[in-house]
């Protein structure tokens, strides 16, 4: 998507360790107008699946799935990463493990936002190693939801994520598409959605 590969280009910066950031309009500071674009070219990507909920995990996951629900018409679940001090219901639970921070977490939704009768397009921000759609994807499946398929802003290609999802015969679509984030640049696969 043109939009986002421009946006990143212009005020995007690479840190150490092919890590992007881009706090300026995405995980900190949000243009909802672009955000906006993003979530509506999510949803026409996924139009003719059937998409009864969209969900995402907290925190930076919540702009762009919010705004996919929107333009779907379906309510957005974000997964919480610590327990809210309301969720007393039953819950979905799952374990994430962060290469990143070389931590593991639980993830989790109240069982009564997702069923059987669930088709689930799933949102984030970054895909990077996968972790947290694979957690994301086994929080549905203990609800017996389908997943549709999982939509992207910003995916870093030379991590494994895509094809830990793709082995799961889930479709990925992300926005723009990072080859490598050497020396400081950031390269581009140029077949973005
Ligand atoms: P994984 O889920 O793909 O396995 O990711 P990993 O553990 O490597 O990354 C953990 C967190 O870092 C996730 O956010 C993920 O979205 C984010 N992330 C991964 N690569 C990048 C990157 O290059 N740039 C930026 N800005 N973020 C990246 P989180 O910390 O769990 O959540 P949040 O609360 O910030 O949303
Ligand atoms: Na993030
Ligand atoms: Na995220």
């Amino acid at each position: 998507m043109k939009e986002l590969t421009d946006r990143i280009k212009n005020n995007g910066r690479v840190l150490g360790e092919g890590v992007l950031k881009v706090d300026e309009f995405i995980t900190h500071q949000v243009d909802p107008e672009l955000m906006d674009a993003m979530g509506k070219r999510l949803a026409e990507v996924f139009a003719d699946k059937k998409i009864t909920k969209v969900v995402t995990i907290e925190a930076s996951g919540i702009a762009p799935a919010v705004y996919a629900a929107q333009a779907l018409n379906v309510p957005m679940i974000f997964a919480r990463k610590s327990k809210s001090l309301t969720m007393d219901e039953e819950l979905l639970t799952a374990s994430v493990y962060s290469f990143t921070k070389q931590v593991t977490s639980t993830i989790s939704i109240s069982r009564k936002f997702l069923s059987a009768e669930d088709n689930v397009l799933l949102v984030d921000d970054f895909l990077a190693n996968g972790q947290a759609a694979k957690g994301l994807i086994e929080l549905c499946q203990q609800a017996g939801a389908s997943v549709a398929g999982i939509g992207i802003l910003i995916e870093k290609s030379f991590q494994d994520g895509r094809q830990l999802i793709e082995d799961m015969n889930i479709p990925v679509v992300s926005l723009a598409r990072i080859a490598s984030l050497h020396d400081g640049k950031i390269i581009f696969i140029e077949e973005d959605a």
